[in-house]
């Protein structure tokens, strides 16, 4: 038998009419999630929505022999959020897992950027990770149990050129992450984030210049690559939280925030004046012995 089995769960996935939603959508429901399939429809920019993109995986779905229904609100709002979980308790009676995937794009040189095109992806990736999660947190901590799983990217943690907006949303939903992590611990509910690169419609959005030094060979982009982990993080085969995980042209790897030993003051030494910075930049920025702190307490507790 699988390790990873869905049977009596329900599964919330947000932008599940298609790309990377709707695979992680089927992999759940073909191992027994009952599933609600949200998505607003429409453009990667997140423009003229309908109803088509999220029935079509219902019946893709309920063909295959599996239960889901639809959803058609935005993630942006709070209402759209409560929304979105209420779908998963009258058809279903709960929420045991949430994927946070929807998402949009508008890629231009950072000075280009307007104020637009920065609220639009900050309002779909950030407030929307925000709107359905809490609704969704709150019927998990009453049963004492959740797995969420986040949508970040390479371009919010590592950076991408003409992706600013894009990259500070899902930076945002990094750290959004952290937090539903530490506060979910005592709950039974984890979460956990991927980075993920596949083929679907946003890469399309891509121009040459943003691919410069990327490797032309070819390599595993299916979105099924991404919904193995996904399914994956989402199952009791998981125990782990607050943890970030990439998968890009096949390759399966843990990405973390660590913090260097540095060079410390002692509080009997004179602060430090900029050259003495100057002077210890080497071993401030030297990596040997590095921690991964579990959260900023841990983190300030590493220092002596
Ligand atoms: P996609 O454009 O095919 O899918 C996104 C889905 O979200 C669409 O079906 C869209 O209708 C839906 N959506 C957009 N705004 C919404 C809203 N306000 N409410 C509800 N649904 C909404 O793109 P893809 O590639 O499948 O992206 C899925 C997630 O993965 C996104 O969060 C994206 O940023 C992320 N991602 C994708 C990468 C890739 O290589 N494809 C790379 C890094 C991250």
């Amino acid at each position: 038998m699988s390790a990873v089995s869905f049977t009596g769960r329900v599964a919330v996935v947000t932008g599940a009419g298609g790309g990377l939603g709707r695979a992680h959508a089927l992999e759940l429901a073909s191992r027994g999630a009952k599933v609600v399939i949200n998505d607003l429809g429409g453009d990667i920019s997140g423009e003229n929505g309908g109803t088509a993109m999220a029935d079509q995986v219902v019946e893709e779905i309920r063909a295959a022999g599996g239960e889901a229904v639809s959803n058609y609100d935005s993630v942006a709002t709070p209402e759209g959020g409560r929304s979105i979980v209420q779908t998963a308790l009258d058809a279903f009676g709960k929420i045991d897992i949430l994927i946070n995937n929807a998402g949009n794009i508008r890629n231009a040189a950072f000075t280009d950027l307007t104020p637009t095109a920065i609220d639009a992806l900050l309002a779909v990736h950030v407030n929307g990770a925000f709107y359905v999660t809490q609704p969704a947190f709150t019927n998990m901590r009453e049963n004492g149990y959740g797995r969420i799983v986040f949508t970040s990217s390479a371009a919010g943690l590592f950076g991408s050129i003409q992706q600013a907006n894009y990259a500070a949303a899902k930076g945002g939903v990094f750290g959004l992450a952290n937090v539903v992590a530490l506060e979910g611990a005592p709950h039974g509910i984890l979460a956990n984030t991927i980075l993920p690169a596949a083929l679907s419609r946003m890469g399309a959005d891509m121009n040459e210049d943003q691919f410069v030094g990327m490797p032309t060979t070819p390599a595993h982009a299916e979105p099924e690559m991404i919904s193995a982990l996904v399914a994956y993080l989402a199952s009791d085969a998981n125990t782990r939280s607050h943890e970030l995980y990439s998968i890009a042209r096949g390759r399966y790897a843990r990405v973390f925030m660590g913090v260097t030993p540095g060079w410390h003051v002692a509080a009997d030494e004179p602060v430090a004046t900029p050259d003495d910075v100057a002077a210890h930049i080497d071993q401030i920025r030297d990596l040997d012995g590095y921690s991964i702190p579990g959260s900023m307490n841990e983190e300030f507790a590493l220092v002596r």
